[in-house]
């Protein structure tokens, strides 16, 4: 048993969802193009989720009552999990509660968006096991209230991403294999936001140009930037380490979403990449992933 779990006994409970995954993502390039009145800004980015997943389990409870069970590392106490939960309890006036037990793999701050995955799991799961059946437009409405990611997370394949998050049109794209490198330190998302130039301004460019550069060669070698580099580079200086070491090993590297995770491209015939032992024991992360499709949507 796991935090008063019998995982076994949970796969077989038609009460529960068990091996929930909840992947990462990572932009193959941000642009900021403007800013809304209410202070959040309207990007173009190119979404991709990860084979690198943390997993959840849920079980409904006849009480209402919401628990989370920590399987891995200590979430903080209202963690996006409970948040979403809690939020979708309230818009669909269900008086079910659940047990979610996670088993939590993807670090934070890291710019994966692992928390925005989580509770996109939470929603997709519990519209099921309430028995609700919201439609997926509706579940991505009370999904955006809860984070600009959690919408992406909820259709789940690679996405073309425009607004502040909520405007998505899946795309495909070949599939690539990724090297990903975390420092120890992670990033705040709204401190990276605000340490943007209220200048900051890319031009809008059409999905259809940037996706005809797919077949050719590295989409993201041949195309854009992150415009949250920068402010997170000045903040957190490990992400320039992190940039010029993958430099260092022939790859060309950017930063994904506000940080501070760094990744390339990692070509079919290029060794994949080790971290030297002191960074390791340092806190250093390194993982090479694929995309993935969690939700059983076709890929290419
Ligand atoms: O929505 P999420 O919780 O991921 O956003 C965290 C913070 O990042 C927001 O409070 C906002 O300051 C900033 N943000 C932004 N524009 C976006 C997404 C996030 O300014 N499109």
């Amino acid at each position: 048993p796991v935090a008063g779990a019998d995982l076994a006994a949970l796969a077989s409970d038609p009460n529960a969802c068990t091996g929930v995954q909840a992947p990462a993502k990572i932009n193959l390039f941000l642009h900021v193009t403007g800013r809304r009145d209410d202070g959040y800004h309207l990007l173009q980015s190119l979404f991709v989720p990860l084979d690198w997943c943390d997993t959840l389990h849920l079980r409904r409870r006849d009480d209402g009552l919401l628990r989370r069970h920590d399987l891995g590392p200590a979430l903080p106490d209202d963690d996006l999990c409970l948040r979403a939960a809690r939020a979708f309890q309230q818009a669909s006036g269900s008086a079910f509660g659940a047990d979610i037990w996670v088993d939590k793999a993807l670090p934070s701050g890291a710019g994966l968006g692992g928390g925005s995955s989580d509770a996109a799991a939470v929603l997709r799961t519990l519209n099921r096991l309430w028995g609700l059946d919201w439609p997926p437009e509706r579940l991505a409405a009370l999904g955006l209230t809860l984070g600009a990611d959690v919408p992406f997370f909820l259709q789940g394949q690679p996405a073309w991403v425009e607004g502040v998050g909520e405007r998505l049109r899946p795309v495909t794209i070949q599939p690539r294999r990724f090297v990903l490198l975390k420092p120890p330190q992670g990033l705040s998302t709204p401190q990276v936001f605000r340490a943007l130039p209220a200048s900051c301004r890319t031009p809008p460019v059409s999905c259809e140009a940037v996706l005809a550069h797919d077949a050719a060669a590295d989409l993201c070698d041949l195309f854009g930037h992150n415009d949250l580099q920068g402010p997170a580079v000045a903040l957190e200086p490990q992400v320039q380490q992190a940039l010029d070491w993958l430099q260092a090993q022939g790859l060309r590297p950017r930063m994904s979403g506000s940080g501070s995770t760094v990744f390339a491209v990692l070509p079919p015939a290029h060794p994949a990449p080790e971290l030297p032992a002191p960074w390791q024991d340092a806190g250093w992360l390194l993982r090479v992933c694929a995309m993935c499709s969690p939700y059983g949507a076709k890929l290419v």
